[in-house]
């Protein structure tokens, strides 16, 4: 199991955007754009302004986090560092790795949160409780 990662390893990746007069397009593929196979998408929507989520990290899950509406920030944390990337734009995707901690904060009303995962849902690949995360990116667990 894969606990090194830091947040350095996570990084915001521009994508594609096919501009037209009549509105704008983002596609991505699997293993091209997105370092990774997508196996299940899911999207957080009517989520309440001002609203915090996610307070988690998984063992193995890779995911990316689009801003496919609205802006939110993604506050991730290795365990050593912190830092916090702001979405407001559906052609930047951030590519959180696994063993890292995010919270989901300051959502804006009407915000639509898009996120391609590499697993399909597993709640045994999460880890909930901030101190058993410190344990595990420790090597205590
Ligand atoms: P969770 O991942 O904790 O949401 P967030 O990080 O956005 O706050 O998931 C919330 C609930 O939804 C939890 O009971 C598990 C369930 N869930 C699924 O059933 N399938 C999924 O793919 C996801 C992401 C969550």
């Amino acid at each position: 199991m894969e606990n090194k990662n830091t947040i350095f390893d996570c990084e915001l990746l521009e994508l594609p955007k096919q501009q037209n007069r009549d509105g704008n397009l983002t596609a991505i593929n699997g293993g091209v754009e997105v370092p990774f196979e997508i196996k299940r998408v899911y999207y957080l929507y009517d989520v309440p302004g001002g609203e915090t989520r996610g307070a988690h990290a998984h063992y193995e899950l890779e995911q990316l986090v689009i801003a496919a509406s609205g802006s939110f920030d993604v506050v991730l944390n290795d365990g050593k560092y912190t830092k916090t990337f702001t979405l407001n734009r559906p052609y930047y995707g951030l590519h959180i790795k696994p063993g890292i901690w995010r919270d989901l904060v300051n959502f804006s009303s009407g915000s639509v949160l898009l996120v391609l995962a590499s697993k399909i849902y597993s709640e045994k690949d999460y880890i909930r409780d901030f101190s058993s995360f410190l344990n595990y990116k420790n090597g205590n667990s």
